[in-house]
């Protein structure tokens, strides 16, 4: 597959994870955090589908489109190592939903970055709360779901924190 067939089927398969879970959030409270701003496509899509969430955004760089900067109290700069562990206080509960878009491409820094990132989002996700994830995580207190119909298994992960 051409490097931009596989672009394009990300995109399409983020557009319907995003879709289906938000669908799936109903009154669970609590924000949503986004890891990794990127160009701004995926968080732009947040804030469209869920008008009424929090949506806190961390990344280590501002490299999104314009139209896409979030305001200063909910865009959280560093290292998500460092910024995911000590946010507890800024964002003020668990989140309903932890989308992860951090992925390198490379093998190994890939799963040394899901090795510090599983702990971390099963402390910042809430009991009945959802991660969608690019990386398979290693989370002990969820269960993984099924993809949406027409998504690769093993392109995308949802897993859902246990009640
Ligand atoms: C693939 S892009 C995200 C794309 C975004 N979802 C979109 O739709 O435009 C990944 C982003 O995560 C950031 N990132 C990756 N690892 C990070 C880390 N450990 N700490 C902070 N930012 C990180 C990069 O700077 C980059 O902007």
């Amino acid at each position: 597959m051409s490097r931009l067939d596989s672009f394009i089927r990300r995109l399409k398969a983020q557009k319907a994870l995003l879709e289906d879970i938000a669908g799936r959030l109903g009154d669970l409270e609590g924000p949503v955090l986004e890891l990794g701003l990127g160009n701004g496509r995926t968080y732009d899509h947040l804030r469209e589908i869920l008008p009424d969430r929090e949506i806190f955004v961390f990344d280590r760089d501002l490299n999104c489109h314009p139209s896409c900067i979030p305001d200063a109290d909910h865009m959280i700069f560093g290292e998500i190592h460092d910024t995911l562990a000590f946010c507890g206080p800024r964002i003020g509960s668990q989140a309903a939903l932890i989308h992860a878009d951090i992925g390198s491409g490379d093998p190994t820094t890939d799963l040394a970055t899901s090795s510090w990132l599983s702990p971390l989002v099963s402390i910042h996700t809430r009991a009945g709360g959802y991660v969608l994830s690019g990386l398979a995580l290693d989370l002990k207190d969820f269960k993984e779901l099924d993809l949406p119909e027409g998504i690769r298994p093993g392109r995308y992960h949802i897993y859902r924190k246990v009640d």
